[in-house]
Protein backbone atom coordinates (compact mmCIF):
# COMPACT_ATOMS: atom_id res chain seq x y z
CA UNK A 1 0.00 0.00 0.00
CA UNK A 2 1.68 2.95 -1.05
CA UNK A 3 1.77 6.18 2.07
CA UNK A 4 2.67 8.98 -0.65
CA UNK A 5 1.70 12.03 0.63
CA UNK A 6 2.17 15.43 -0.15
CA UNK A 7 6.20 15.70 0.92
CA UNK A 8 6.32 12.82 -1.49
CA UNK A 9 4.32 13.84 -4.17
CA UNK A 10 6.13 17.43 -4.32
CA UNK A 11 9.82 15.53 -4.36
CA UNK A 12 8.00 13.67 -6.89
CA UNK A 13 7.12 16.27 -9.43
CA UNK A 14 10.24 18.13 -9.04
CA UNK A 15 12.19 14.96 -9.64
CA UNK A 16 10.25 15.00 -13.28
CA UNK A 17 10.71 18.06 -13.95
CA UNK A 18 14.44 17.81 -13.10
CA UNK A 19 14.29 20.46 -10.56
CA UNK A 20 15.00 18.17 -7.65
CA UNK A 21 18.83 19.56 -6.59
CA UNK A 22 21.54 16.23 -6.87
CA UNK A 23 23.69 15.74 -3.95
CA UNK A 24 26.54 13.23 -4.02
CA UNK A 25 29.01 12.82 -1.18
CA UNK A 26 31.82 11.10 -2.12
CA UNK A 27 33.63 12.12 -5.45
CA UNK A 28 35.54 9.06 -6.34
CA UNK A 29 35.77 6.34 -9.13
CA UNK A 30 31.68 5.80 -8.39
CA UNK A 31 30.40 9.27 -7.31
CA UNK A 32 32.24 11.63 -9.76
CA UNK A 33 31.19 9.96 -13.08
CA UNK A 34 27.18 9.67 -11.35
CA UNK A 35 27.26 13.52 -10.91
CA UNK A 36 28.61 13.78 -14.51
CA UNK A 37 25.74 12.12 -15.55
CA UNK A 38 23.21 13.60 -13.86
CA UNK A 39 24.31 16.81 -15.03
CA UNK A 40 23.86 15.49 -18.50
CA UNK A 41 20.62 14.43 -17.79
CA UNK A 42 19.36 18.05 -16.88
CA UNK A 43 19.54 18.11 -12.85
CA UNK A 44 21.83 20.32 -11.12
CA UNK A 45 24.19 18.55 -9.02
CA UNK A 46 26.11 19.17 -6.04
CA UNK A 47 28.66 17.09 -5.35
CA UNK A 48 30.30 16.91 -1.62
CA UNK A 49 33.86 15.38 -0.43
CA UNK A 50 36.37 15.78 2.37
CA UNK A 51 39.01 15.75 -0.03
CA UNK A 52 39.95 19.72 -0.57
CA UNK A 53 42.33 18.97 -3.54
CA UNK A 54 40.10 16.91 -5.21
CA UNK A 55 36.86 19.74 -4.80
CA UNK A 56 39.98 22.55 -6.03
CA UNK A 57 40.86 20.20 -9.11
CA UNK A 58 36.91 20.07 -9.86
CA UNK A 59 36.04 24.08 -9.53
CA UNK A 60 39.20 24.45 -11.88
CA UNK A 61 37.87 22.39 -14.58
CA UNK A 62 40.16 19.00 -13.94
CA UNK A 63 39.61 15.61 -13.32
CA UNK A 64 41.91 13.38 -11.32
CA UNK A 65 40.47 10.24 -12.69
CA UNK A 66 42.26 9.49 -15.96
CA UNK A 67 39.36 8.10 -18.03
CA UNK A 68 36.97 10.77 -17.20
CA UNK A 69 38.06 13.33 -19.29
CA UNK A 70 38.55 17.21 -17.86
CA UNK A 71 36.45 18.16 -20.19
CA UNK A 72 33.22 16.63 -18.92
CA UNK A 73 33.97 18.32 -15.81
CA UNK A 74 34.81 21.61 -16.89
CA UNK A 75 31.35 22.06 -19.07
CA UNK A 76 29.24 21.35 -16.34
CA UNK A 77 31.12 23.48 -13.79
CA UNK A 78 30.79 26.60 -16.66
CA UNK A 79 27.33 25.58 -16.64
CA UNK A 80 26.77 25.92 -13.13
CA UNK A 81 24.97 22.61 -13.14
CA UNK A 82 27.47 21.09 -11.77
CA UNK A 83 28.77 22.39 -8.21
CA UNK A 84 31.45 21.07 -5.56
CA UNK A 85 32.06 21.84 -2.05
CA UNK A 86 33.55 20.57 1.07
CA UNK A 87 30.76 22.86 3.06
CA UNK A 88 28.55 19.92 4.42
CA UNK A 89 26.12 21.96 5.58
CA UNK A 90 25.15 22.78 1.97
CA UNK A 91 23.27 19.31 2.07
CA UNK A 92 20.05 21.25 3.11
CA UNK A 93 20.30 22.93 -0.41
CA UNK A 94 19.77 19.54 -1.81
CA UNK A 95 16.58 17.53 -2.83
CA UNK A 96 18.08 13.88 -3.30
CA UNK A 97 21.11 12.48 -1.53
CA UNK A 98 23.76 9.86 -2.73
CA UNK A 99 26.18 8.35 -0.42
CA UNK A 100 29.09 7.40 -2.49
CA UNK A 101 31.77 6.94 0.13
CA UNK A 102 33.88 4.12 0.50
CA UNK A 103 33.31 0.67 2.56
CA UNK A 104 36.42 -1.07 2.76
CA UNK A 105 37.10 -3.82 5.06
CA UNK A 106 39.48 -3.77 8.54
CA UNK A 107 42.50 -5.52 8.82
CA UNK A 108 41.00 -8.29 10.36
CA UNK A 109 38.79 -8.55 7.29
CA UNK A 110 35.89 -6.98 8.50
CA UNK A 111 33.37 -4.23 7.64
CA UNK A 112 34.85 -0.68 8.16
CA UNK A 113 31.46 1.06 8.26
CA UNK A 114 33.32 4.46 9.72
CA UNK A 115 33.07 6.42 6.30
CA UNK A 116 29.49 5.64 5.89
CA UNK A 117 28.49 6.52 9.18
CA UNK A 118 30.18 9.69 9.41
CA UNK A 119 28.89 10.28 6.57
CA UNK A 120 25.14 9.63 8.18
CA UNK A 121 25.62 11.52 10.82
CA UNK A 122 26.31 14.86 9.17
CA UNK A 123 23.41 13.79 7.01
CA UNK A 124 21.38 13.52 10.11
CA UNK A 125 22.82 17.23 11.05
CA UNK A 126 21.16 18.64 7.98
CA UNK A 127 18.38 16.70 7.32
CA UNK A 128 15.34 18.78 6.23
CA UNK A 129 11.92 17.48 5.78
CA UNK A 130 11.37 16.61 1.78
CA UNK A 131 14.65 14.80 1.29
CA UNK A 132 15.57 11.41 -0.58
CA UNK A 133 18.37 9.30 1.00
CA UNK A 134 19.98 6.80 -1.29
CA UNK A 135 23.14 4.65 0.04
CA UNK A 136 25.20 3.48 -3.24
CA UNK A 137 27.86 2.27 -1.25
CA UNK A 138 28.07 -1.43 -1.64
CA UNK A 139 27.70 -3.26 2.13
CA UNK A 140 25.78 -6.35 3.51
CA UNK A 141 22.37 -6.43 3.85
CA UNK A 142 20.61 -4.28 6.31
CA UNK A 143 23.09 -1.53 6.43
CA UNK A 144 21.15 1.27 5.39
CA UNK A 145 17.72 0.12 7.93
CA UNK A 146 19.74 -1.03 10.77
CA UNK A 147 22.78 1.66 10.64
CA UNK A 148 21.42 4.54 8.77
CA UNK A 149 17.81 4.83 9.42
CA UNK A 150 17.71 4.87 12.97
CA UNK A 151 20.53 7.99 13.11
CA UNK A 152 18.33 9.42 10.26
CA UNK A 153 15.19 9.23 12.57
CA UNK A 154 16.84 10.67 15.74
CA UNK A 155 15.78 13.68 15.27
CA UNK A 156 12.19 13.51 15.50
CA UNK A 157 11.98 12.80 11.34
CA UNK A 158 9.81 9.80 10.40
CA UNK A 159 10.51 8.25 6.91
CA UNK A 160 8.74 7.86 4.57
CA UNK A 161 6.43 10.66 6.05
CA UNK A 162 9.31 13.49 6.65
CA UNK A 163 12.46 11.55 4.52
CA UNK A 164 12.87 9.18 1.97
CA UNK A 165 15.73 6.55 2.42
CA UNK A 166 16.78 3.85 -0.38
CA UNK A 167 19.30 1.85 -1.01
CA UNK A 168 20.79 1.26 -4.95
CA UNK A 169 23.52 -0.50 -5.51
CA UNK A 170 26.55 1.26 -7.73
CA UNK A 171 27.30 -0.91 -10.74
CA UNK A 172 30.15 1.38 -12.32
CA UNK A 173 32.56 -0.45 -14.23
CA UNK A 174 35.27 2.18 -14.67
CA UNK A 175 37.25 1.85 -18.08
CA UNK A 176 33.77 0.02 -19.63
CA UNK A 177 32.91 1.72 -22.91
CA UNK A 178 29.78 -0.59 -23.44
CA UNK A 179 28.35 -0.31 -20.02
CA UNK A 180 28.42 3.08 -18.65
CA UNK A 181 25.59 4.68 -16.42
CA UNK A 182 23.68 5.69 -18.84
CA UNK A 183 22.45 2.09 -19.77
CA UNK A 184 23.70 0.24 -16.17
CA UNK A 185 19.86 -0.77 -14.62
CA UNK A 186 20.06 0.56 -11.36
CA UNK A 187 18.37 -2.29 -8.84
CA UNK A 188 16.42 0.13 -6.21
CA UNK A 189 14.85 -1.02 -3.11
CA UNK A 190 13.42 1.47 -0.38
CA UNK A 191 12.46 1.55 3.43
CA UNK A 192 8.62 2.05 2.79
CA UNK A 193 6.53 1.95 -0.20
CA UNK A 194 7.44 5.70 -0.66
CA UNK A 195 10.51 5.52 -0.62
CA UNK A 196 10.93 3.40 -3.48
CA UNK A 197 8.86 5.48 -5.57
CA UNK A 198 10.60 8.99 -5.25
CA UNK A 199 14.09 6.35 -5.52
CA UNK A 200 12.81 4.73 -8.48
CA UNK A 201 11.26 8.03 -9.93
CA UNK A 202 14.86 9.71 -9.96
CA UNK A 203 16.96 6.98 -11.45
CA UNK A 204 14.33 6.33 -14.08
CA UNK A 205 14.99 9.71 -14.79
CA UNK A 206 18.40 8.78 -15.86
CA UNK A 207 18.44 4.70 -17.05
CA UNK A 208 16.00 1.92 -15.95
CA UNK A 209 15.40 1.23 -12.33
CA UNK A 210 14.74 -2.03 -11.07
CA UNK A 211 12.58 -1.96 -7.84
CA UNK A 212 13.03 -4.66 -5.53
CA UNK A 213 10.71 -5.84 -2.13
CA UNK A 214 13.34 -3.94 0.44
CA UNK A 215 16.51 -2.33 0.99
CA UNK A 216 18.20 -5.65 1.96
CA UNK A 217 17.13 -7.26 -1.21
CA UNK A 218 18.68 -4.46 -3.11
CA UNK A 219 22.13 -4.85 -0.86
CA UNK A 220 22.19 -8.65 -1.03
CA UNK A 221 21.46 -8.46 -5.25
CA UNK A 222 25.09 -6.32 -5.49
CA UNK A 223 26.68 -8.57 -2.91
CA UNK A 224 25.44 -11.98 -4.89
CA UNK A 225 26.60 -9.95 -8.76
CA UNK A 226 30.47 -9.44 -7.10
CA UNK A 227 30.57 -13.28 -4.63
CA UNK A 228 29.41 -14.44 -8.25
CA UNK A 229 32.53 -12.97 -9.83
CA UNK A 230 34.97 -13.78 -7.25
CA UNK A 231 34.04 -17.69 -6.55
CA UNK A 232 33.67 -17.70 -10.95
CA UNK A 233 37.79 -16.42 -11.00
CA UNK A 234 38.80 -18.93 -8.29
CA UNK A 235 37.14 -21.43 -10.39
CA UNK A 236 39.38 -20.67 -13.30
CA UNK A 237 42.42 -19.47 -11.43
CA UNK A 238 42.40 -23.38 -9.49
CA UNK A 239 41.49 -24.73 -12.98
CA UNK A 240 44.73 -22.91 -14.41
CA UNK A 241 47.30 -24.50 -12.43
CA UNK A 242 45.42 -28.31 -12.89
CA UNK A 243 45.97 -27.11 -16.75
CA UNK A 244 49.47 -26.25 -15.73
CA UNK A 245 50.19 -29.26 -14.46
CA UNK A 246 48.38 -31.24 -17.52
CA UNK A 247 50.02 -29.48 -20.30
CA UNK A 248 46.68 -27.83 -21.33
CA UNK A 249 46.42 -23.99 -22.26
CA UNK A 250 43.12 -23.42 -20.00
CA UNK A 251 42.71 -20.07 -22.25
CA UNK A 252 42.44 -22.23 -25.30
CA UNK A 253 39.35 -24.49 -23.25
CA UNK A 254 37.90 -21.44 -22.11
CA UNK A 255 37.37 -19.58 -25.72
CA UNK A 256 36.37 -23.28 -26.58
CA UNK A 257 33.75 -23.27 -23.83
CA UNK A 258 32.66 -20.36 -24.50
CA UNK A 259 31.14 -20.94 -28.10
CA UNK A 260 28.37 -23.02 -26.03
CA UNK A 261 25.29 -20.39 -26.12
CA UNK A 262 23.63 -21.48 -23.45
CA UNK A 263 25.23 -22.04 -19.58
CA UNK A 264 28.24 -20.40 -19.94
CA UNK A 265 29.55 -17.24 -18.58
CA UNK A 266 33.80 -17.36 -19.54
CA UNK A 267 36.05 -15.74 -16.82
CA UNK A 268 39.54 -15.52 -16.91
CA UNK A 269 42.34 -16.18 -14.78
CA UNK A 270 44.66 -14.11 -14.01
CA UNK A 271 47.69 -13.00 -11.18
CA UNK A 272 45.04 -12.52 -8.36
CA UNK A 273 42.00 -10.30 -7.34
CA UNK A 274 42.11 -6.59 -7.30
CA UNK A 275 40.08 -3.44 -7.35
CA UNK A 276 37.73 -2.18 -4.45
CA UNK A 277 34.90 -4.72 -5.53
CA UNK A 278 36.00 -8.13 -5.73
CA UNK A 279 38.46 -8.89 -3.01
CA UNK A 280 36.36 -7.23 -0.61
CA UNK A 281 32.52 -7.32 -0.82
CA UNK A 282 31.97 -11.09 -0.52
CA UNK A 283 33.41 -10.43 2.69
CA UNK A 284 31.10 -8.20 4.06
CA UNK A 285 28.26 -11.21 3.37
CA UNK A 286 30.64 -13.38 5.25
CA UNK A 287 30.71 -11.15 8.28
CA UNK A 288 26.93 -10.48 8.48
CA UNK A 289 26.49 -14.34 7.75
CA UNK A 290 28.17 -15.03 10.76
CA UNK A 291 25.16 -13.54 12.83
CA UNK A 292 23.09 -16.14 11.72
CA UNK A 293 25.80 -18.70 12.57
CA UNK A 294 26.30 -19.75 8.85
CA UNK A 295 29.14 -20.28 7.29
CA UNK A 296 29.76 -19.29 3.59
CA UNK A 297 32.45 -21.61 2.48
CA UNK A 298 31.99 -20.88 -1.23
CA UNK A 299 33.30 -17.39 -0.06
CA UNK A 300 35.68 -18.17 1.71
CA UNK A 301 37.07 -21.04 -0.94
CA UNK A 302 37.21 -18.53 -3.61
CA UNK A 303 39.09 -15.89 -1.11
CA UNK A 304 42.04 -18.99 -0.66
CA UNK A 305 42.40 -19.43 -3.97
CA UNK A 306 42.37 -16.08 -5.15
CA UNK A 307 44.64 -14.57 -2.69
CA UNK A 308 47.28 -17.34 -3.42
CA UNK A 309 47.20 -16.55 -6.95
CA UNK A 310 50.59 -13.79 -6.85
CA UNK A 311 51.98 -16.76 -4.83
CA UNK A 312 51.79 -18.67 -7.65
CA UNK A 313 53.13 -16.33 -9.90
CA UNK A 314 56.43 -16.47 -7.73
CA UNK A 315 56.36 -19.84 -8.30
CA UNK A 316 56.22 -19.65 -11.70
CA UNK A 317 59.04 -17.39 -12.16
CA UNK A 318 61.29 -18.84 -9.82
CA UNK A 319 60.95 -22.00 -11.74
CA UNK A 320 61.57 -20.21 -15.27
CA UNK A 321 64.57 -18.74 -13.75
CA UNK A 322 65.28 -21.72 -12.44
CA UNK A 323 65.65 -23.28 -15.94
CA UNK A 324 67.97 -20.62 -17.53
CA UNK A 325 70.63 -21.32 -14.14
CA UNK A 326 69.40 -18.17 -12.31
CA UNK A 327 68.10 -17.54 -8.82
CA UNK A 328 65.30 -15.00 -7.84
CA UNK A 329 67.47 -13.21 -5.12
CA UNK A 330 69.28 -11.05 -7.44
CA UNK A 331 67.66 -10.97 -10.78
CA UNK A 332 66.29 -7.94 -12.13
CA UNK A 333 62.21 -8.00 -12.68
CA UNK A 334 60.26 -5.65 -14.57
CA UNK A 335 56.55 -5.90 -13.26
CA UNK A 336 54.14 -4.23 -16.35
CA UNK A 337 50.93 -2.96 -14.89
CA UNK A 338 49.90 -1.61 -11.19
CA UNK A 339 46.85 -1.11 -12.02
CA UNK A 340 44.35 -3.68 -10.98
CA UNK A 341 42.87 -4.19 -14.55
CA UNK A 342 43.40 -2.85 -18.10
CA UNK A 343 43.28 0.42 -19.16
CA UNK A 344 42.27 2.22 -15.75
CA UNK A 345 44.73 4.15 -12.96
CA UNK A 346 43.25 2.73 -10.30
CA UNK A 347 45.42 0.45 -7.93
CA UNK A 348 43.62 -0.61 -5.20
CA UNK A 349 43.95 -3.89 -4.03
CA UNK A 350 46.26 -4.88 -7.20
CA UNK A 351 47.81 -8.05 -7.29
CA UNK A 352 51.05 -6.21 -8.73
CA UNK A 353 51.58 -5.18 -5.17
CA UNK A 354 51.50 -8.47 -3.59
CA UNK A 355 54.08 -9.75 -6.30
CA UNK A 356 56.41 -6.77 -5.92
CA UNK A 357 56.72 -7.07 -1.97
CA UNK A 358 57.50 -11.11 -2.83
CA UNK A 359 59.88 -10.37 -5.38
CA UNK A 360 61.99 -7.79 -3.41
CA UNK A 361 61.50 -10.07 0.06
CA UNK A 362 63.42 -13.07 -2.33
CA UNK A 363 65.96 -10.43 -2.97
CA UNK A 364 64.97 -9.48 -6.43
CA UNK A 365 65.57 -6.18 -8.24
CA UNK A 366 62.42 -5.10 -8.95
CA UNK A 367 61.20 -1.93 -11.34
CA UNK A 368 57.96 -1.58 -12.77
CA UNK A 369 55.94 0.09 -15.35
CA UNK A 370 52.50 1.17 -15.99
CA UNK A 371 51.33 4.20 -18.53
CA UNK A 372 48.40 4.27 -16.60
CA UNK A 373 50.28 5.47 -13.02
CA UNK A 374 53.24 7.35 -12.84
CA UNK A 375 54.30 7.06 -9.60
CA UNK A 376 54.25 4.86 -6.78
CA UNK A 377 52.40 6.27 -3.30
CA UNK A 378 52.43 4.72 0.43
CA UNK A 379 48.95 2.99 0.83
CA UNK A 380 47.83 1.57 4.26
CA UNK A 381 49.81 -1.75 3.15
CA UNK A 382 52.52 -0.94 0.73
CA UNK A 383 55.40 1.65 0.50
CA UNK A 384 57.05 1.37 -2.78
CA UNK A 385 59.20 4.85 -3.27
CA UNK A 386 59.32 4.12 -7.22
CA UNK A 387 58.41 5.83 -10.65
CA UNK A 388 56.98 3.84 -13.41
CA UNK A 389 60.55 3.16 -16.10
CA UNK A 390 60.04 3.83 -19.83
CA UNK A 391 60.34 0.86 -21.52
CA UNK A 392 62.70 0.28 -23.82
CA UNK A 393 64.67 -2.48 -25.56
CA UNK A 394 67.66 -1.89 -23.32
CA UNK A 395 65.69 -1.97 -20.14
CA UNK A 396 63.57 -5.42 -21.23
CA UNK A 397 67.26 -6.67 -22.43
CA UNK A 398 68.42 -5.92 -18.67
CA UNK A 399 66.06 -7.79 -17.23
CA UNK A 400 66.30 -11.38 -16.68
CA UNK A 401 62.21 -11.58 -16.36
CA UNK A 402 59.15 -9.30 -17.40
CA UNK A 403 56.10 -10.24 -15.49
CA UNK A 404 52.76 -9.21 -17.20
CA UNK A 405 50.52 -8.57 -14.36
CA UNK A 406 48.55 -5.64 -16.47
CA UNK A 407 47.67 -6.00 -19.91
CA UNK A 408 46.87 -2.35 -20.54
CA UNK A 409 45.88 -1.49 -24.41
CA UNK A 410 48.97 0.70 -25.15
CA UNK A 411 51.53 -2.38 -24.93
CA UNK A 412 53.27 -3.53 -27.75
CA UNK A 413 53.48 -7.03 -27.47
CA UNK A 414 55.62 -8.18 -29.90
CA UNK A 415 58.22 -5.63 -29.35
CA UNK A 416 58.37 -6.46 -25.37
CA UNK A 417 58.65 -10.36 -26.37
CA UNK A 418 61.10 -9.25 -28.19
CA UNK A 419 63.18 -7.25 -26.41
CA UNK A 420 63.25 -9.56 -23.20
CA UNK A 421 64.82 -12.59 -21.85
CA UNK A 422 62.25 -13.95 -20.17
CA UNK A 423 58.30 -13.15 -19.95
CA UNK A 424 55.92 -14.62 -17.05
CA UNK A 425 52.65 -13.90 -18.87
CA UNK A 426 49.63 -13.75 -16.35
CA UNK A 427 46.98 -12.20 -18.50
CA UNK A 428 46.93 -14.76 -21.64
CA UNK A 429 48.35 -11.13 -23.09
CA UNK A 430 50.66 -12.86 -25.74
CA UNK A 431 48.42 -14.78 -27.00
CA UNK A 432 49.21 -13.59 -30.46
CA UNK A 433 52.44 -13.58 -30.71
CA UNK A 434 53.96 -15.93 -32.95
CA UNK A 435 57.96 -15.63 -32.83
CA UNK A 436 59.74 -16.13 -29.85
CA UNK A 437 57.15 -18.29 -28.08
CA UNK A 438 59.75 -19.82 -26.11
CA UNK A 439 60.50 -16.66 -23.97
CA UNK A 440 57.43 -17.19 -22.98
CA UNK A 441 56.02 -18.50 -19.55
CA UNK A 442 52.02 -18.14 -18.56
CA UNK A 443 51.47 -17.86 -14.90
N1 LIG B 1 35.21 1.74 -7.87
C1 LIG B 1 34.31 0.93 -8.39
O1 LIG B 1 34.49 0.41 -9.47
C2 LIG B 1 33.02 0.60 -7.64
C3 LIG B 1 32.01 -0.07 -8.33
C4 LIG B 1 30.82 -0.34 -7.69
C5 LIG B 1 30.67 0.01 -6.36
N2 LIG B 1 31.67 0.64 -5.69
C6 LIG B 1 31.43 1.02 -4.31
O2 LIG B 1 31.21 2.42 -4.26
C7 LIG B 1 31.72 2.98 -3.04
C8 LIG B 1 32.70 4.09 -3.35
O3 LIG B 1 33.79 3.54 -4.07
P1 LIG B 1 34.81 4.42 -4.91
O4 LIG B 1 35.59 3.47 -5.73
O5 LIG B 1 34.09 5.54 -5.58
O6 LIG B 1 35.72 5.01 -3.74
P2 LIG B 1 36.78 6.21 -3.86
O7 LIG B 1 37.76 6.00 -2.77
O8 LIG B 1 37.25 6.35 -5.27
O9 LIG B 1 35.91 7.51 -3.54
C9 LIG B 1 35.36 7.78 -2.31
C10 LIG B 1 35.39 9.28 -2.08
O10 LIG B 1 34.72 9.53 -0.85
C11 LIG B 1 35.41 10.56 -0.17
N3 LIG B 1 35.03 10.49 1.23
C12 LIG B 1 35.43 9.63 2.18
N4 LIG B 1 34.78 9.87 3.33
C13 LIG B 1 33.93 10.89 3.09
C14 LIG B 1 33.00 11.60 3.88
N5 LIG B 1 32.78 11.27 5.14
N6 LIG B 1 32.33 12.62 3.30
C15 LIG B 1 32.55 12.95 2.01
N7 LIG B 1 33.41 12.30 1.21
C16 LIG B 1 34.10 11.30 1.75
C17 LIG B 1 36.87 10.29 -0.47
O11 LIG B 1 37.64 11.45 -0.29
C18 LIG B 1 36.79 9.86 -1.94
O12 LIG B 1 36.92 10.96 -2.82
C19 LIG B 1 32.31 1.80 -2.28
O13 LIG B 1 31.34 1.27 -1.42
C20 LIG B 1 32.58 0.79 -3.37
O14 LIG B 1 32.58 -0.54 -2.89
C21 LIG B 1 32.84 0.96 -6.32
Amino acid sequence: MSDKNETCSKLLEMIEKRTARIGIIGLGYVGLPLGIHFGRKGFRVTGFDLDSRKIDKLLHGESYIKHIPAGAVKELIDAKQLDVTIDFSRLQETDCILICVPTPLTEKLEPDLSYLLNTTETIADNLRIGQLIVLESTTYPGTTREMLLPRLESNDMKVGRDFFLAFSPEREDPGNQKYTATNIPKVVGGITRSCLDVATAMYNAITRAVPVSSTQTAEMAKLLENTFRSVNIALVNELKILAHKMDIDLFEVIEAAATKPFGYTPFYPGPGLGGHCIPIDPFYLAWKAREYDFSTRFIQLAGEINISMPYYVIEKTMEALNKHRKSLNGSRILVLGVAYKKDVDDDRESPGYAIMKMLLGKGAAVHYNDPWIPKLHTTRKYSFQMESMPITPELLAEMDAVIIVTDHSDYHWDEIVEHSNLVIDTRNATKGIKENREKIVMA
